[in-house]
């Protein structure tokens, strides 16, 4: 028997239109009735975070963040966003080193450590992603990826930043990712089993206590048999949380799976 409640959250992208949106938020909210208990998140791109919040208002429907600044004080840095921005515009969460800003953007291991200090201290969850690409996973490092990424934001931010849903941990396997490759059932549940494990060397109550997400080509007739692992609180979905129907039936398949 698990306390974790199962979180599943849209991550956007960089897609949409005000149209869009609207049309996709609209449909959520008129099919949350099918995921009762499991909570839902949306992380539109930052210009349409004012507009989302609009649509959610008054529902329970979570906003989020995809990226914020590196930065504890507003200022000087060009196409940045403070995490105190978020907040104001009713963000709850914030991604913080999706495997698009490592790989594209050049963020590394301390800078997404930064990034997840910034987004807590300004009263944001991060939602810490973390995963191997394919050559990592074929040379048996994949165990050894996670444990330096995760590491890494447990060295600079202590282990006690993720007691009490502090934050979310999601497991995204790069190879995974947009290519409508999934990893299997058993190799989500192995990886996600091998990252409470590191959290609980340090804590077992903290391990116990936060919500680690799978994330890479989850439809609707995977995600049933991917979140029944004992150690998958849910997931973060991409192109699939862009179609509204989609959407609906993973929260739905989190619901059926309700431990
Ligand atoms: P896809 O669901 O499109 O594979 O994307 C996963 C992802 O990167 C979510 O953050």
């Amino acid at each position: 028997m698990t306390q974790r409640q199962y979180l599943v959250a849209g991550n956007w992208k960089m897609n949409g239109s005000l149209e869009a949106n609207r049309t996709l938020v609209s449909g959520i909210l008129a099919g949350l009735g099918q995921c009762a208990g499991v909570e839902v998140l949306v992380c539109p791109p930052a210009p349409y975070l004012a507009q989302v919040r609009e649509l959610v208002e008054g529902s329970r429907i979570r906003l989020g963040g995809q990226n914020l600044a590196d930065q504890q004080k507003a200022g000087a840095f060009t196409g940045e966003v403070h995490g105190a921005m978020l907040r104001e515009l009713g963000c709850q969460y914030v991604l913080v080193g999706h495997s698009e800003r490592r790989s594209l953007y050049g963020e590394t291991d301390a800078v997404v450590a930064a990034k997840f200090k910034v987004a807590q201290a300004l009263g944001l969850v991060p939602v810490l992603c973390l995963g191997e690409t394919l050559d990592e996973r074929d040379s048996n490092r994949t165990e050894a990826v996670l444990a330096r990424q995760l590491g890494a934001v447990v060295e600079a931010a202590g282990i006690a930043a993720f007691a009490a849903g502090r934050a979310v941990i999601a497991y995204e396997p790069v190879w995974a990712i947009g290519t409508g490759r999934t990893a299997s059932a058993e190799q989500a549940q192995s990886a996600h089993a091998y990252l409470r494990g590191q959290l609980a060397e340090r804590d077992a109550t903290i391990a116990g206590s936060t919500r680690i997400l799978y994330g890479g080509s989850v439809k609707p007739d995977n995600a049933q048999e991917l979140f029944a692992g004992a150690d998958v609180d849910g997931g973060l979905i991409g192109g699939a949380s862009l179609k509204c129907g989609d959407f609906l039936a993973i929260c739905a398949g989190a619901q059926s799976q309700l431990k």
